[in-house]
């Protein structure tokens, strides 16, 4: 045979290895833009809650709340709207694409999940979540079946799903690829301060109807909570390679630890049961929003990485789905930063690999001066 197949082999196996460390993760932000500032001129006094998502047709779309007359959570609003078709080198003019008109107690954000067999993109969000002089808090749905260009009228899920407060996300809602229940849309969110939890509502037949799913309720349940109570709150849902659901969650009281909650559900988000939930102690956290994204088997987490202030907007990657983390992070924000979400395209394309995109609130003073969106290349710092 002589020695050349050898070295056939062992050549193969050197470009293996190199394959391999090329692969290594190793973010660089590599832009970052602006896309809303607070207190600009016009109608707007503050952007907050931003979402981002791709779509099947290969956009960015990212929302936020467009606060009228202040920073506060209750209010009227519009939600604002921007487009990017050129993987985020540029974006649309805002499009305010819901206007819930002067109402003591107004809408807020919210989720977004595309149904990549119908190229539909829908935003559930509600409206009178807080039962300021207002009830009851309803569930509402806008969609998209135009790649964002233009939006349904609102539809009231509360017809389906019964009368509840229930904020979604804020981030994104999953569809499941893999069984059990390939196809179903999920979106998970919590309750009101007293009938707090983790609550689950699953489609499948495509966004036409809704029911309750899976819950991971307070302690004490419907009534008020004291500090350190088991308090879960505003969380983002990701499918794992096993086809099981984790659930990233805002740890309200500090339960436990200042850092975030971690729910499994087996079952499609039927059911959230608490033998799955448990405490990632690396995952130091404020109490805030915070993103998480699961691309090509390593999960992504955004959050600002601190256990009593809002700053220092950290991205972490997993290659254990979420049971370790690499000891490598990269800073995105040293200031002031709040919510994020993360989104990432879902082409075949080389450059859809290579990139994931953040969305957070960034400022000086506070975080709530602007909203930024940070295009990161996974593979760039080497
Ligand atoms: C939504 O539907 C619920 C249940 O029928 C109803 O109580 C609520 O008033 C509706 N909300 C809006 C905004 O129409
Ligand atoms: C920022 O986050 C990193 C990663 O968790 C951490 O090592 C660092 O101490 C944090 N800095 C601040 C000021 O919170
Ligand atoms: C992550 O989950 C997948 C699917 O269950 C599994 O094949 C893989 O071994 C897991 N990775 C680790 C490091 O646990
Ligand atoms: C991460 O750092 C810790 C503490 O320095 C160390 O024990 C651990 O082996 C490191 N893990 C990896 C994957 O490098």
């Amino acid at each position: 045979m002589g020695l050349f197949p050898y070295l056939g082999l062992i050549w193969m196996f050197l470009q293996a290895s190199a394959l391999q460390s090329e692969m290594r993760i190793k973010p660089l932000i590599y832009d970052e833009q602006l896309l809303w500032v607070s207190e600009g001129p016009g109608e707007v006094s503050t952007y907050r809650i931003p979402l981002l998502t791709f779509t099947p047709r290969g956009s960015l779309l990212a929302f936020t709340e467009a606060r009228k007359t202040s920073w506060c959570d209750i209010g009227a609003k519009f939600i604002a709207m921007k487009r990017s078709e050129n993987r985020g080198a540029t974006w649309s003019p805002t499009s305010f694409i819901v206007d819930d008109g002067s109402l003591a107690d107004g809408l807020n954000l919210g989720s977004v999940v595309v149904d990549q067999q119908t190229d539909s993109v829908m935003l559930i969000y509600t409206l009178c979540f807080h039962q300021y002089q207002c009830s009851p808090s309803s569930t509402m749905l806008v969609e998209s079946l135009d790649d964002g260009l233009s939006w349904s009228t609102p539809r009231n899920l509360s017809v389906q799903l019964g009368v509840k407060s229930f904020a979604p996300g804020p981030g994104f809602g999953i569809q499941k690829r893999l069984s059990p229940a390939a196809g179903r849309l999920v979106v998970c969110g919590h309750g009101t301060i007293e009938g707090d939890g983790v609550f689950c509502i699953l489609s499948d037949d495509h966004g036409r109807t809704w029911r309750n799913g899976g819950s991971l309720k307070s302690i004490p349940y419907n009534q008020p909570k004291l500090s350190q109570d088991f308090n879960p709150d505003e969380c983002q849902p990701v499918e794992l390679q096993d086809g099981s659901i984790m659930i990233n969650i805002r740890n309200q009281n500090n339960y436990h630890c200042h850092c975030r909650m971690v729910v499994r559900s087996l079952d499609g988000g039927e059911t959230l049961p608490i033998e799955e939930l448990r405490f990632d102690q690396t995952l130091v956290d404020p109490v805030v929003a915070a993103g998480a994204l699961q691309k090509d088997n390593v999960l992504f987490f955004s959050n600002p990485a601190n256990s009593q202030s809002r700053v220092n907007l950290t991205l972490r990657w997993s290659l254990t789905n979420g049971t370790t983390w690499e000891n490598d992070s990269v800073q995105i924000w040293a200031g002031p930063s709040c919510y994020s979400s993360m989104t990432s395209l879902v082409g075949n394309a080389v450059e859809d690999k290579k990139y994931i995109y953040v969305i957070y609130e960034k400022g000086h003073k506070n975080c709530v001066e602007t909203i930024s969106v940070a295009k990161i290349q996974l593979y760039g710092g080497r």
